[in-house]
């Protein structure tokens, strides 16, 4: 196999590295040689373990801390990388919170409060909208791109008829909502980047964990199947599809 040139090789970024699938992105990310820099945020170094071992190992990869609830660390996580990098190709966005120790999805009106509400929202939806506001110069030049966040189909507010989970599937909605507003902007300020939402199916991760019992074993993925499909869905996107949510089968998905 011929080696790709250097200079069309392209340079990544994964927010939410440290675990799940935004793991199993950097790993795929860093085989072969498409991409001569991949740029992985992580939390905190406790549950990071396993991205910060695979940094030894390959020198292309750079993590950098970043929590989404705080804007200084997005902030600077991209100055960082556009001292480094001039351009980036490929954003996947795969923060996101369905319960931790302190909160569980709520199946009922009687379990919302404000707190977790506002924790989902400012997880799940605010950190992909103020990553948007930060990332837009290194989206500008002429090469083709795109900028990924990881929804859930739970988020589709046509396709809601089990209820339940609203902090989560509302924060979903706003996502989506977000990153459309942002394709329209991105495609005045940026047009070679492609904006997209990408629902990953069930996939066998820590979040998903606790709701995997009912779940069918041809439809509880690996983190490796899901991140191979989804990047095939990237690769096949064009500017005409900014905008769009779109299935771990490339199918469009309802708002
Ligand atoms: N797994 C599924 O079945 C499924 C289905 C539909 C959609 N999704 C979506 O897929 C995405 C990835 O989820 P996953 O399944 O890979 O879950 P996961 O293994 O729990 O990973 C979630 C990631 O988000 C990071 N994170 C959480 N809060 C953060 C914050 N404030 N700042 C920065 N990073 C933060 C976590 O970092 P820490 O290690 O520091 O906690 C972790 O890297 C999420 O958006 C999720 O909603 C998953």
């Amino acid at each position: 196999m011929t080696a790709i040139p250097i200079e069309t090789r392209q340079n990544a970024l994964v927010v939410g590295a440290s675990q799940g699938i935004g793991l199993g992105f950097v790993q795929q990310l860093l085989a072969g040689d498409r991409f001569e820099t991949v740029y992985g945020t992580y939390r905190r170094p406790e549950s990071a373990q396993e991205l910060l071992a695979l940094a030894k190992q390959f020198p292309q990869l750079i993590c950098l801390p970043l929590d989404v609830t705080e804007e200084e660390t997005i902030a600077a996580a991209i100055a960082s990388i556009q001292a480094r990098t001039p351009r980036l190709h490929r954003v996947v966005y795969c923060v996101g919170v369905l319960h931790d120790g302190g909160f569980q999805p709520e199946k009922s009106l009687r379990q919302i409060t404000s707190e977790n509400l506002v924790r989902s929202f400012q997880t799940n939806a605010v950190g992909a909208a103020l990553l948007a506001k930060h990332l837009m110069p290194t989206f500008k030049h002429d090469q083709a791109s795109v900028f990924a966040a990881i929804s859930a189909k739970v988020g589709s507010i046509g396709d809601n008829h089990l209820g339940g989970w609203y902090g989560y599937r509302a924060s979903k909605a706003a996502l989506n909502m977000l990153m459309k507003t942002t394709a329209l902007e991105y495609a005045r300020r940026c047009p070679q980047t492609t904006v997209a939402l990408l629902h990953p199916g069930t996939t066998d991760t820590r979040l998903s964990e606790p709701f995997q019992r009912g779940v069918p074993p041809e439809k509880l993925f690996s983190v490796e199947r899901t991140v191979t499909q989804l990047m095939a869905v990237m690769d096949g996107l064009s500017p005409a599809d900014s905008g769009d949510f779109f299935s771990w089968d490339g199918s469009r998905l309802p708002w």
